[in-house]
């Protein structure tokens, strides 16, 4: 008979039920890869246009230099499952504790400035999710004082060591945040700001679980008409502290400005007349912890 034809004389086998797959999962997030299909949301893509940016759960933009919570929402599904814990270690105004507690995962969050640290807390206090969040007042580079403070906040999340660890720090002395002497926008050179940069890349990589990823938000800068690239340098600082890199990630910058008017005309014409070209991106460098 011809081949793939049932013959008539056998009796028809009984067709299996068809049963679920079982979900196989990585280590480090709750995505189910048999039905990977369906994760339209989650982007495995390293050009992100964001046009702009999220304002639900509590998210607004009072603070320059936050960052848009969809690179929080991306990195957290991810690198982390549910009821997992992640260090921000330049909180700001809080968008990682947002949308940590958003996803269902806890965050410990460091701040220089005690003004920020105190209208986070407030912040998180009006929105109802402080159980999820634990801010610190403290300086990033600090191993010995800050580290132990983290420690702490994660033991009262009963873990040893974090699951997430994201960094958006100053990007150099871009904008000055504050007036204190070990705040990173006020490093006084290039050298010196990565310097400070590299001390909280290795406090990450200490507090951080074997296997688990980090984040770096960072733009680049120009000085006396020449770029200096902040981000690869910061890459090269998590390197040399044993971080190996994932993934750059390229974001444009829109969705997080408010409007620029007749300066970015100014710019425009700057550019022209200098030779070089107008930042609109900056980066999310993914890394993980060997
Ligand atoms: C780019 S902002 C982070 C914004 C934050 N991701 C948000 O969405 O609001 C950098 C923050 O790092 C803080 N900072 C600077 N130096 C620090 C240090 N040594 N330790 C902790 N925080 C620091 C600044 O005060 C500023 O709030």
């Amino acid at each position: 008979m011809i081949t793939g034809m049932r013959d008539p004389s056998t009796p028809q086998a009984k067709a299996p039920l068809r049963t679920r797959q079982a979900p196989k999962q990585t280590a480090y997030n709750d995505i189910d890869l048999t039905r990977w299909k369906e994760y339209d949301e989650v982007s495995t893509d390293s050009l992100w246009v964001i046009p702009s940016r999220e304002r639900s759960a509590g998210h607004k933009l009072d603070y320059h230099g936050n960052c848009v919570p969809q690179i929080l929402t991306q990195m957290l599904q991810r690198y982390t499952k549910t009821g997992e814990t992640m260090v921000d270690f330049f909180l700001g105004s809080g968008t990682s504790a947002i949308e940590a507690h958003r996803l269902g995962r806890h965050c410990v969050g460091v701040e220089i400035q005690p003004r920020m640290a105190a209208y986070v807390q407030e912040k998180i206090d009006d929105l109802g999710i402080g159980e999820t969040t634990r801010i610190i007042t403290g300086d990033s580079t600090d191993k010995i004082w800050t580290g132990r403070k983290i420690r702490n906040a994660l033991q009262e999340f009963n873990v040893d060591q974090c699951q997430f660890a994201f960094l958006h720090p100053p990007y150099a002395d871009i904008i000055q945040f504050s007036n204190l002497e070990k705040d990173l926008s006020n490093a006084g050179s290039t050298d010196g700001f990565l310097e400070e940069f590299e001390k909280v890349a290795s406090l990450a990589f200490e507090l951080l679980e074997k296997g688990r990823f980090a984040a770096v938000v960072i733009g680049d800068k120009y000085t006396n008409g020449e770029l200096i690239p902040l981000g690869f340098y910061c890459m090269d600082r998590m390197n040399r502290v044993g971080f190996k890199t994932k993934s750059i990630i390229v974001k444009n910058m829109t969705g997080n400005e408010r409007g620029k008017g007749r300066t970015s005309n100014l710019w425009r014409y700057r550019a022209l007349a200098g030779g070089f070209y107008l930042f609109k991106h900056e980066y999310v460098i993914v890394f993980q912890k060997p």
